[in-house]
């Protein structure tokens, strides 16, 4: 991770190669869960299960789509737990977001590398993806029919279905919040954010990183800057 002077620029590396790539893995996992799940899940939205070579295909194919899920978020937990753990100024943060949202960020403390409500995106969607699996476990017929008994599969499938959706919420939050806030996709499209984005919605993040030097790509030797508007 490093702050960069580029070309007339700065920038600040925010995922290596390894983090998106295992994020997209995550988000194509979900989103052919949702489809597949959705043709499961109501006659009408039967069609849908053509893409996955129709309906018996479809039954087969979503739990092991699940399963790589729960392989790759298990992944995305471990590169990004230590980021999400909650303290006083996220409590602040929040109790301010309308502010946030309306781009007024002078009141709001500075923010680490997430702020708070991503932080409780990340623990919602750690806590569904994990009542998915358990309850996606005790409705597959195929190896655990024999294990749960009907009263049990019954609930699991109402808390599966309910999960789905609330889910299927929360993921749609997270998209909308990184198309919103202008800047924030280049973060897992290229790695990398500009200065100006860090420094106005990351501040106390860019300082850290600012605080291990800062590259210039201009071959000119590193120099330790102080942090400032740069853009
Ligand atoms: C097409 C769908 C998706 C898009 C466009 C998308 C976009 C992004 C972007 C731009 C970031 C970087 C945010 C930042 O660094 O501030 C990010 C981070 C993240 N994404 Fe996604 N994402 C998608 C789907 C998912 C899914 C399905 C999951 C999990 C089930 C997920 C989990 C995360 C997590 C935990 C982070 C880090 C923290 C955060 O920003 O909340 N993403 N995503
Ligand atoms: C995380 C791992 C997951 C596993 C192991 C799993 C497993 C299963 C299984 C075995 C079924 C029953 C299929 C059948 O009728 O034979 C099912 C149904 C379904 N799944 Fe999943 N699933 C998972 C994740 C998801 C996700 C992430 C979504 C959507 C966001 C989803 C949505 C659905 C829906 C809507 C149904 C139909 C529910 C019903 O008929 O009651 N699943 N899943």
């Amino acid at each position: 991770m490093a702050v960069r002077r580029e070309e007339g620029r700065t920038t600040v590396d925010r995922y290596p190669g390894r983090v998106r790539v295992n994020h997209w893995v995550t988000a194509i996992s979900l989103i052919l869960l949702a489809l597949s799940g959705a043709a499961l899940f109501h006659p009408s939205l039967f069609f849908l299960s053509g893409l996955f070579g129709g309906g018996s295909n479809t039954r087969a194919l979503h739990p092991w789509i699940g399963v790589v899920l729960l392989a790759s978020f298990a992944i995305l937990f471990v590169q990004m737990v230590r980021y999400n753990f909650w303290t006083k100024a996220d409590t602040k943060w929040m109790s301010h977001i309308g502010e946030a949202m309306s781009g007024r960020e002078e009141n709001l403390p500075e923010v680490g590398k997430y702020n708070g409500a991503q932080k409780i995106v990340f623990w919602l969607m750690t806590l569904l993806i994990l009542v998915l699996f358990g309850t996606g476990i005790m409705i597959w017929y195929e190896y655990f029919g024999a294990s749960f008994t009907i009263e049990q599969q019954r609930v699991g499938h109402i808390l599966h279905a309910l999960a789905a959706v609330a889910m299927l919420l929360v993921v749609i939050i997270h998209i909308y919040a990184g198309f919103y806030v202008r800047g924030t996709i280049s973060a897992m499209t290229e790695g990398k954010v500009t200065g100006g984005w860090a420094f106005r919605h990351h501040r106390l993040w860019l300082r850290q990183e600012a605080r291990e030097g800062v590259i210039d790509e201009r071959q000119v030797p590193p120099r330790h800057h102080g942090v400032g508007p740069a853009e």
